[in-house]
């Protein structure tokens, strides 16, 4: 017989607690508690539906000595994005968190990701959409596959039956929040369900060496909904992000425990599906005709890969008594910041200027290295002149007007030379760094933006 409890759950990380109260001791928020019913059965942990299928497993303490250093073994996805951000594809056994905003595509990538595996006995576990919905998407990415099953249902207990009749060697849930663990009694998406729903799949994954992805929700303010615990829970969390307007997506590693988190996917949504982007910076760079004044490129790095990125800016005389400033994908207060040392450093007048300053195709950067690039797009859209399309740009621009070293300089370079720039200006302090490299670009280095200027214009 099962007893029933309740207790309260702070919806912000999860914290359990017997009484409620009105700050969270855990995240210190206020007001996050809310009571949700329990219901532990005792033997609830003989009582998961796959356990016949693993099989026994044994319990034994062993030296660290005699745990055998194999590689892990990985199931290798046709898709080259999603195994570079895992660290060489799909470690078995391991349970992988997938969070992104509603829209952004999750549903369509691991549909298409399951349906390009054609080898491996993938099972879709959709608990938010009907078998025809996913049918019809399925048409539409136009993958097939022999080996691709598809459930509906949200049940943990009834998805273990079928997973011990199926036995997948993949499993993809979509999302965790809309599963429900008959051991728990409160509805799905709240904390207690989403910690025991993920901690069953996790066992489910351990013992049967099973890999497991969980699709999850992402909150208005950005984090992944449901507790915290999630995150500790599972071996990889990965956020899908990018704006809606756009078509491009960033498949980002927030934490892996089996590979670097430096590393980033970038995708293109398409009307077939999402389509691995392989060479991003050809595609970020608009092929123009003529040069236009206010475009400036920066030589970046994301994550562990160089990436070209145009920098747009447009400055106008400003028709209201205060003037604008509106970014899009760049930081506005480092806007305020470069403005303002232009000010002061260059004695340009932008306070009785709008300024606007875009980063093309969407994209958020944070890599400092942007600066100096933005700069040039500023003075550039200030003189009206425009900036040989043959140069780009890699510097992080400081308060006195100085341009400082960024790291991983080579890479840039080579990133560049290799998209036939003819020019990149760096720091000079970057420069020296770089001794007796040889390069098939010619490397400009410069000291202060007074100095760019002169060069430039
Ligand atoms: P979806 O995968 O349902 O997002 P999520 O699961 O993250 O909520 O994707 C939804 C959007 O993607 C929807 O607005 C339509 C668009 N889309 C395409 O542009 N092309 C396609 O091939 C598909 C399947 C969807
Ligand atoms: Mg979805």
């Amino acid at each position: 017989m099962s007893k029933t409890k309740s207790a309260f759950f702070c919806q912000s990380c999860g914290y359990e607690s017997a009484k409620w109260s009105g700050k969270c001791p855990s995240c210190n928020q206020w007001n996050t508690f809310v009571e949700e019913v329990v219901v532990k059965g005792n033997d609830k942990k003989e009582k998961d539906e796959w356990k016949e299928y693993s099989g026994d497993r044994k319990v034994k303490t062993i030296s660290i000595n005699e745990v055998s250093s194999a590689e892990e073994k990985r199931i290798i996805t046709n898709d080259g994005e999603l195994n570079r951000v895992l660290g060489g594809g799909i470690v078995m056994g391991s349970i992988v968190l997938v969070a992104g905003e509603p829209g952004i595509g999750k549903s369509t990538l691991f549909l298409q990701i399951g349906l390009q595996l054609n080898d491996i006995v993938t099972l879709y576990i959709s608990g938010e959409e009907s078998e025809q919905q996913v049918k019809m998407r399925a048409d539409r990415v136009g993958a097939k596959s022999e080996n691709f099953y598809l459930l509906t249902e949200t049940n943990t207990q009834t998805i273990f039956q079928e997973i011990k009749k199926l036995k997948p060697q993949l499993v993809i849930v979509d999302s965790i929040q809309t599963l429900q663990s008959p051991f728990v009694e409160s509805g799905s998406g709240s904390v207690s369900q989403i910690r025991e729903c993920a901690a069953e799949l996790q066992r489910f994954a351990k013992e049967t060496n099973t890999p497991v992805f969980l699709i999850g929700h992402i909150t208005k303010d950005g984090n992944i909904a449901g507790p915290k615990i999630l995150e500790h829970m599972v071996d990889t969390v990965l956020q899908f992000e990018g704006d809606r307007h756009y078509a491009y997506r960033i498949l980002r590693t927030l934490k892996n425990r089996f590979g670097s988190t430096a590393e980033l996917g970038i995708y293109e949504m398409t009307g077939e599906g999402m389509r691995a982007v392989s060479n991003p910076s050809e595609i970020l760079i608009t092929q123009k005709e003529e040069q236009l004044s206010g475009i400036a490129i920066a030589a970046t790095i994301e994550g562990m890969r160089p990436l070209l990125i145009e920098g747009q800016a447009l400055v106008t005389q400003s028709v209201y008594g205060t003037p604008q400033r509106t970014v899009s994908g760049f930081d506005l207060r480092r806007l305020q910041l470069l403005l303002a040392v232009l000010e002061k450093r260059g004695g340009f007048h932008f306070g009785v200027k709008d300024v606007f300053v875009n980063i093309a195709g969407g994209l958020k950067v944070e890599d400092p290295s942007i600066d100096l690039a933005i700069v040039c797009a500023l003075l550039s859209s200030y003189e009206d002149v425009p900036i040989n399309q043959h140069y780009c740009f890699a510097g992080e621009v400081g308060l006195s007007g100085e341009i400082r070293a960024v790291n991983r300089i080579e890479q840039r370079i080579a990133e560049a030379e290799k998209l036939g720039f003819e020019k990149i200006i760096v720091s000079k302090y970057n420069a020296k760094s770089l001794g007796k490299l040889k390069f098939n670009i010619e490397v400009v280095p410069l000291a202060k933006v007074e100095e760019l200027y002169q060069y430039l214009f």
